[in-house]
Protein backbone atom coordinates (compact mmCIF):
# COMPACT_ATOMS: atom_id res chain seq x y z
CA UNK A 1 0.00 0.00 0.00
CA UNK A 2 1.36 3.26 -1.11
CA UNK A 3 0.99 5.88 1.91
CA UNK A 4 -1.26 9.29 1.90
CA UNK A 5 0.78 12.22 1.24
CA UNK A 6 0.70 14.96 4.23
CA UNK A 7 0.17 18.30 2.53
CA UNK A 8 2.00 20.76 4.83
CA UNK A 9 1.40 23.55 2.25
CA UNK A 10 -2.52 23.29 2.58
CA UNK A 11 -2.33 23.21 6.23
CA UNK A 12 -0.44 25.81 6.56
CA UNK A 13 -2.67 27.83 4.20
CA UNK A 14 -5.63 27.01 6.73
CA UNK A 15 -3.85 27.77 9.46
CA UNK A 16 -2.48 31.28 8.00
CA UNK A 17 -6.43 32.17 7.34
CA UNK A 18 -7.07 31.35 11.16
CA UNK A 19 -4.41 33.89 12.27
CA UNK A 20 -5.85 36.17 9.76
CA UNK A 21 -9.07 36.32 11.53
CA UNK A 22 -7.40 36.35 14.62
CA UNK A 23 -5.73 39.57 13.29
CA UNK A 24 -8.99 41.25 12.20
CA UNK A 25 -10.72 40.53 15.01
CA UNK A 26 -7.58 41.97 17.11
CA UNK A 27 -8.19 45.56 15.05
CA UNK A 28 -11.55 45.44 15.08
CA UNK A 29 -12.36 44.38 18.92
CA UNK A 30 -9.24 46.41 20.55
CA UNK A 31 -7.72 48.31 18.02
CA UNK A 32 -4.36 46.27 17.86
CA UNK A 33 -2.59 45.42 15.36
CA UNK A 34 -0.02 42.70 16.48
CA UNK A 35 3.75 43.32 15.22
CA UNK A 36 6.72 40.72 14.69
CA UNK A 37 10.17 42.41 14.20
CA UNK A 38 12.48 40.06 12.61
CA UNK A 39 16.31 40.76 12.18
CA UNK A 40 18.80 39.06 10.08
CA UNK A 41 22.49 40.26 10.66
CA UNK A 42 24.76 39.36 7.85
CA UNK A 43 23.73 38.45 4.10
CA UNK A 44 23.94 34.56 4.49
CA UNK A 45 21.80 34.00 1.00
CA UNK A 46 19.42 30.79 2.88
CA UNK A 47 18.58 33.30 5.70
CA UNK A 48 17.50 36.09 3.06
CA UNK A 49 15.00 34.00 1.83
CA UNK A 50 14.14 32.83 4.72
CA UNK A 51 13.42 36.59 6.63
CA UNK A 52 11.66 37.70 3.73
CA UNK A 53 9.38 35.05 3.30
CA UNK A 54 8.37 35.58 6.84
CA UNK A 55 8.29 38.97 6.40
CA UNK A 56 5.21 38.80 3.42
CA UNK A 57 3.55 36.27 5.32
CA UNK A 58 3.55 38.30 8.01
CA UNK A 59 2.11 41.56 6.01
CA UNK A 60 -0.04 38.96 4.15
CA UNK A 61 -2.18 37.92 7.22
CA UNK A 62 -2.52 41.85 8.54
CA UNK A 63 0.12 41.74 10.98
CA UNK A 64 2.84 44.69 10.86
CA UNK A 65 6.09 43.98 9.88
CA UNK A 66 9.56 45.40 11.42
CA UNK A 67 12.55 44.46 9.21
CA UNK A 68 16.13 45.10 10.69
CA UNK A 69 19.28 43.79 8.35
CA UNK A 70 22.54 44.53 10.08
CA UNK A 71 25.94 44.02 8.56
CA UNK A 72 28.21 41.01 9.20
CA UNK A 73 30.84 42.79 11.47
CA UNK A 74 27.85 44.37 13.62
CA UNK A 75 28.53 43.90 17.71
CA UNK A 76 27.09 41.76 19.97
CA UNK A 77 26.40 45.04 21.99
CA UNK A 78 25.51 46.76 19.21
CA UNK A 79 22.50 43.71 18.37
CA UNK A 80 21.54 43.80 22.10
CA UNK A 81 20.95 47.68 22.18
CA UNK A 82 18.32 46.80 19.02
CA UNK A 83 16.69 44.25 20.88
CA UNK A 84 16.60 46.16 24.45
CA UNK A 85 14.33 48.95 22.37
CA UNK A 86 11.83 46.38 20.57
CA UNK A 87 11.70 44.95 23.95
CA UNK A 88 10.12 48.07 25.00
CA UNK A 89 8.30 48.79 22.28
CA UNK A 90 5.03 48.31 22.48
CA UNK A 91 3.61 48.54 18.54
CA UNK A 92 5.92 44.91 18.30
CA UNK A 93 4.79 41.62 20.23
CA UNK A 94 6.70 39.29 18.43
CA UNK A 95 10.87 39.56 18.07
CA UNK A 96 13.21 37.22 15.88
CA UNK A 97 16.69 37.52 15.40
CA UNK A 98 17.23 34.54 12.56
CA UNK A 99 20.10 32.05 13.45
CA UNK A 100 23.08 31.28 12.51
CA UNK A 101 24.53 34.21 14.14
CA UNK A 102 28.31 35.73 12.68
CA UNK A 103 30.63 34.13 15.11
CA UNK A 104 31.40 37.34 17.24
CA UNK A 105 27.93 37.39 18.39
CA UNK A 106 26.76 34.71 21.33
CA UNK A 107 23.67 33.60 20.30
CA UNK A 108 22.72 32.23 23.80
CA UNK A 109 23.33 35.87 25.10
CA UNK A 110 20.70 37.24 22.35
CA UNK A 111 18.13 34.55 23.11
CA UNK A 112 18.37 35.28 26.72
CA UNK A 113 17.89 39.25 25.95
CA UNK A 114 14.88 39.10 24.20
CA UNK A 115 11.66 39.65 26.84
CA UNK A 116 10.60 36.40 27.28
CA UNK A 117 6.81 37.22 26.42
CA UNK A 118 7.84 38.63 22.81
CA UNK A 119 10.14 35.27 22.09
CA UNK A 120 8.07 34.05 18.98
CA UNK A 121 10.63 31.56 18.65
CA UNK A 122 10.06 29.92 21.85
CA UNK A 123 13.74 29.62 22.58
CA UNK A 124 14.40 31.63 25.54
CA UNK A 125 15.19 30.07 28.65
CA UNK A 126 11.77 30.63 30.84
CA UNK A 127 9.64 29.52 27.40
CA UNK A 128 12.52 26.37 26.95
CA UNK A 129 11.64 25.54 31.03
CA UNK A 130 7.90 26.19 30.37
CA UNK A 131 7.62 23.43 27.73
CA UNK A 132 9.28 21.56 30.09
CA UNK A 133 7.13 21.70 33.03
CA UNK A 134 4.11 21.34 31.39
CA UNK A 135 3.03 25.09 31.80
CA UNK A 136 1.76 27.70 28.88
CA UNK A 137 4.96 29.65 27.13
CA UNK A 138 5.36 30.23 23.58
CA UNK A 139 6.52 26.75 21.39
CA UNK A 140 9.16 26.68 18.97
CA UNK A 141 7.62 26.81 15.61
CA UNK A 142 9.24 23.47 14.11
CA UNK A 143 7.82 21.45 16.06
CA UNK A 144 4.70 23.05 16.98
CA UNK A 145 4.05 22.69 13.07
CA UNK A 146 4.87 18.37 13.13
CA UNK A 147 2.27 18.63 16.00
CA UNK A 148 -0.03 20.29 13.99
CA UNK A 149 0.29 18.06 11.18
CA UNK A 150 0.32 14.53 13.33
CA UNK A 151 -3.09 15.59 15.49
CA UNK A 152 -4.24 16.32 11.87
CA UNK A 153 -3.07 12.85 10.26
CA UNK A 154 -4.16 10.99 13.56
CA UNK A 155 -6.12 12.12 16.21
CA UNK A 156 -5.55 11.45 19.52
CA UNK A 157 -1.55 9.93 20.07
CA UNK A 158 -2.01 8.88 23.43
CA UNK A 159 -0.22 5.59 23.84
CA UNK A 160 1.91 5.51 20.86
CA UNK A 161 5.32 4.97 20.50
CA UNK A 162 7.19 7.94 19.01
CA UNK A 163 11.00 8.44 17.88
CA UNK A 164 12.30 11.23 17.48
CA UNK A 165 15.76 11.44 15.58
CA UNK A 166 17.87 14.78 15.84
CA UNK A 167 18.54 16.41 19.62
CA UNK A 168 19.02 19.93 18.70
CA UNK A 169 17.33 23.07 20.85
CA UNK A 170 15.33 23.64 18.19
CA UNK A 171 13.69 21.05 16.46
CA UNK A 172 14.62 17.49 18.58
CA UNK A 173 14.31 18.45 22.21
CA UNK A 174 11.33 20.37 22.00
CA UNK A 175 9.32 18.17 19.61
CA UNK A 176 10.16 15.24 22.36
CA UNK A 177 8.50 17.10 24.77
CA UNK A 178 5.32 18.41 23.39
CA UNK A 179 4.57 14.66 21.96
CA UNK A 180 5.24 13.57 25.56
CA UNK A 181 3.04 16.24 26.03
CA UNK A 182 0.16 14.40 24.19
CA UNK A 183 1.19 11.38 26.10
CA UNK A 184 3.31 9.45 23.34
CA UNK A 185 5.99 7.15 24.45
CA UNK A 186 8.83 8.96 23.25
CA UNK A 187 12.66 7.90 22.48
CA UNK A 188 14.92 10.65 21.48
CA UNK A 189 17.96 9.05 19.41
CA UNK A 190 20.80 11.18 17.35
CA UNK A 191 23.62 10.65 14.80
CA UNK A 192 25.33 8.66 17.36
CA UNK A 193 22.43 6.03 18.13
CA UNK A 194 23.47 2.58 17.87
CA UNK A 195 20.38 0.30 16.43
CA UNK A 196 18.41 3.15 15.03
CA UNK A 197 16.64 0.88 12.42
CA UNK A 198 15.16 -1.67 15.17
CA UNK A 199 14.12 1.63 16.76
CA UNK A 200 12.40 2.88 13.89
CA UNK A 201 10.89 -0.97 12.63
CA UNK A 202 9.07 -0.16 16.89
CA UNK A 203 7.84 3.44 16.05
CA UNK A 204 4.30 4.55 14.84
CA UNK A 205 5.17 7.95 14.44
CA UNK A 206 8.93 9.01 13.11
CA UNK A 207 10.04 12.53 13.63
CA UNK A 208 13.55 13.04 11.55
CA UNK A 209 15.46 15.99 12.20
CA UNK A 210 18.85 14.70 11.74
CA UNK A 211 20.30 16.47 8.90
CA UNK A 212 21.60 13.39 7.34
CA UNK A 213 20.38 12.77 3.53
CA UNK A 214 18.11 9.75 3.39
CA UNK A 215 19.04 8.29 6.51
CA UNK A 216 15.62 6.12 7.32
CA UNK A 217 15.33 3.75 4.90
CA UNK A 218 11.77 1.58 3.75
CA UNK A 219 12.61 -1.57 5.45
CA UNK A 220 12.92 0.62 8.70
CA UNK A 221 9.21 1.49 8.79
CA UNK A 222 6.70 0.35 10.46
CA UNK A 223 3.48 -0.77 8.39
CA UNK A 224 1.34 1.93 8.70
CA UNK A 225 3.56 4.32 10.54
CA UNK A 226 3.26 8.02 9.99
CA UNK A 227 6.62 9.57 9.29
CA UNK A 228 7.41 13.26 9.64
CA UNK A 229 10.73 14.84 8.08
CA UNK A 230 12.18 17.79 8.78
CA UNK A 231 15.35 17.50 6.40
CA UNK A 232 16.13 19.90 4.12
CA UNK A 233 19.37 18.63 2.73
CA UNK A 234 20.92 20.18 -0.40
CA UNK A 235 21.91 17.27 -2.55
CA UNK A 236 23.52 17.15 -6.28
CA UNK A 237 21.73 15.53 -8.85
CA UNK A 238 24.38 13.80 -9.84
CA UNK A 239 23.47 14.33 -14.00
CA UNK A 240 26.55 16.15 -14.55
CA UNK A 241 24.51 19.98 -14.24
CA UNK A 242 25.70 22.01 -10.81
CA UNK A 243 22.26 22.36 -9.84
CA UNK A 244 21.04 20.93 -6.74
CA UNK A 245 17.92 19.02 -5.30
CA UNK A 246 16.44 18.61 -1.64
CA UNK A 247 15.86 15.33 0.32
CA UNK A 248 15.03 15.34 3.44
CA UNK A 249 16.73 13.00 6.27
CA UNK A 250 13.82 9.70 4.82
CA UNK A 251 14.49 7.91 2.23
CA UNK A 252 10.77 9.05 0.72
CA UNK A 253 10.69 6.40 -2.32
CA UNK A 254 10.91 3.73 -0.11
CA UNK A 255 9.41 5.00 2.88
CA UNK A 256 6.22 5.82 0.97
CA UNK A 257 5.33 2.27 0.04
CA UNK A 258 5.80 1.14 3.84
CA UNK A 259 4.08 4.11 5.82
CA UNK A 260 0.67 5.46 6.50
CA UNK A 261 1.31 8.67 5.89
CA UNK A 262 4.26 10.92 5.10
CA UNK A 263 5.27 14.64 4.78
CA UNK A 264 7.16 15.25 1.31
CA UNK A 265 10.67 17.78 1.21
CA UNK A 266 9.52 20.10 0.12
CA UNK A 267 6.00 21.45 0.60
CA UNK A 268 5.57 19.16 4.19
CA UNK A 269 6.95 20.90 7.29
CA UNK A 270 8.51 23.95 5.89
CA UNK A 271 5.27 25.63 5.02
CA UNK A 272 4.26 25.22 8.79
CA UNK A 273 7.08 26.59 10.57
CA UNK A 274 6.22 30.21 9.26
CA UNK A 275 2.32 29.44 10.14
CA UNK A 276 3.46 28.88 13.25
CA UNK A 277 5.46 31.59 13.88
CA UNK A 278 2.25 34.28 12.77
CA UNK A 279 0.02 31.84 15.37
CA UNK A 280 2.77 32.78 18.28
CA UNK A 281 3.04 36.11 17.11
CA UNK A 282 -0.68 36.62 17.74
CA UNK A 283 -0.62 34.70 21.08
CA UNK A 284 1.86 37.07 22.34
CA UNK A 285 0.07 39.71 21.40
CA UNK A 286 -3.09 38.67 22.95
CA UNK A 287 -1.03 37.82 26.42
CA UNK A 288 1.09 41.00 26.20
CA UNK A 289 -2.71 43.18 25.66
CA UNK A 290 -5.99 42.32 26.28
CA UNK A 291 -5.15 38.98 28.75
CA UNK A 292 -2.80 41.47 30.85
CA UNK A 293 -4.15 42.05 34.33
N1 LIG B 1 17.26 29.32 11.68
C1 LIG B 1 16.82 28.10 11.30
N2 LIG B 1 15.61 27.85 11.85
C2 LIG B 1 15.30 28.93 12.60
C3 LIG B 1 14.17 29.27 13.39
O1 LIG B 1 13.21 28.51 13.56
N3 LIG B 1 14.22 30.50 13.99
C4 LIG B 1 15.28 31.34 13.84
N4 LIG B 1 15.24 32.50 14.48
N5 LIG B 1 16.34 31.05 13.10
C5 LIG B 1 16.34 29.85 12.49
Amino acid sequence: MTAKTIDGKAAAAELRKRVAKQVSELRANYDVQPGLAAILVGDDPASQVYIRNKERQTEEVGMASVGRRLPAETSEGALLSIIEELNHDPTVHGILVQLPLPKQIKSEAVISAISAEKDVDGFHPMNVAALSNGKDGLVPCTPMGCTMLLKDQIGDLTGMEALVIGRSNIVGKPMAQLLLAENCTVTIAHSRTRDLDQKCRNADIVVAAVGIPKLVKGDWIKPGATLIDVGINRVSKNDGSTTYRLVGDIDYEEAVQAAGAITPVPGGVGPMTIACLLQNTVAACKRQTILRD
